[in-house]
């Protein structure tokens, strides 16, 4: 083998690769008590994706390579084969910086998101717990899935909730990241209004309504009720009071921008139409529930069983990612 061939070699052979999944929260995760310890105002429990996820490659890269691709010396972030910008690639490397102990160590990490990036489809959880995985692997922790969702809050809270599935709790009074028990197979299918990036990011978001909103010590209070009544109907297998409270949760989470100041809201007239057609097929005996998170998007909670069929019944309208859930730890 030449000298070119045998470089290659060894980079592909340390190059690693991951897959992670993302979540989609059924009690939301909206606010943070101390953000510099990562602990939430409230405690939330979602659904992992399998048919919405990363793939992320990660690899060493030399200095000149990043001079090469950016005129600095830097991680190199590509996010569906597009150089991210300086901003990002700082974000990412703080991520980094959770697993190198060399500083002067550089990265590349190479990841492709099956869904639109930043659309409020949380491709943030997927993406950045992959992150995560990647550079447990590059770095060589040998860390366990619960050590790894501990430090994934880090780099965004509901992150933490990708290492588990199908349903996954994060409480705040413990911190812990768990499995929830139960016999429901549940399905979800995305309604895409509206792909383009979020106009507040949920970091701020949240930091606004914890600062300003009127009703958020009420949405904190409810909240709490909600998590342990939600575990509850999980574990009875009751998807209709799991549905009813799934939407119920949604809309006071979205209530906080509206009462805050300024006060904004993450929902457009689209959201609303959707959240309609949604009630409507309830009405005409579908078994379906909204939720919405930090952009216009609707996600309808369904039962796997369901699943295909509701897919039809949406598609005719919006364009949709339908989902299962997938099984982890
Ligand atoms: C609305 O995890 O994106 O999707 O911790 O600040 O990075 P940071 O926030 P992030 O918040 C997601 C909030 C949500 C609800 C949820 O997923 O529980």
């Amino acid at each position: 083998m030449d000298r070119k061939n045998l470089e290659k070699n060894i980079d592909e052979k340390n190059i690693k690769k991951v897959k992670s999944y993302a979540n989609i929260a059924i009690i939301k995760y909206w606010g943070k008590k101390d953000a510099e310890k990562m602990i939430p105002a409230t405690s939330s429990i979602s659904l992992t994706l399998k048919d919405m996820y990363t793939e992320t490659e990660i690899s060493f890269i030399s200095d000149e390579e990043a001079i090469e691709k950016t005129g600095e010396v830097t991680d190199l972030i590509y996010i569906n084969g597009e150089l991210q910008d300086r901003e990002q690639r700082q974000k990412i490397g703080k991520v980094i910086d959770l697993f190198r102990e060399n500083r002067s160590e550089r990265v590349k990490i190479d990841t492709t998101n099956s869904m639109p990036t930043e659309a409020g489809l949380s491709s943030s959880s997927s993406g950045l717990s992959a992150a995560i995985m990647a550079c447990n692997e590059l770095f060589e922790k040998n860390l366990s899935r619960n050590e790894l969702a501990q430090i994934s809050k880090f780099a965004s809270g509901s992150s933490c909730r990708s290492f588990f599935g199908p349903v996954t709790a994060w409480d705040k009074d413990t911190g812990e990241v768990y499995k929830v028990k139960t016999d429901l197979k549940f399905g979800m299918i995305m309604l895409v209004l509206n792909d383009a990036k979020k106009v507040i990011s949920s970091r701020k978001g949240m930091e606004i309504c914890t600062k300003t909103s009127k009703t958020f010590e009420n949405w904190v209070k409810q909240s709490e009720i909600d998590f342990i009544e939600m575990k509850k109907y999980l574990e009875e297998n009751d998807f209709e009071k799991v549905g009813k409270l799934t939407e119920e949760n949604a809309l006071r989470m979205h209530e906080t921008p509206l009462t805050a100041t300024p006060s904004f809201s993450y929902l457009s007239d689209k959201s609303h139409e959707a959240m309609n057609f949604v009630r409507k097929l309830r009405e005409n005996g579908e078994k379906c529930y909204f939720t919405m998170d930090a952009g216009p998007n609707v996600k309808v909670l369904c039962l796997e069983k369901d699943l295909d069929r509701l897919k039809e019944t949406f598609e005719k309208k919006y364009r949709v990612i339908a989902s299962r859930v997938v099984e982890l730890g």
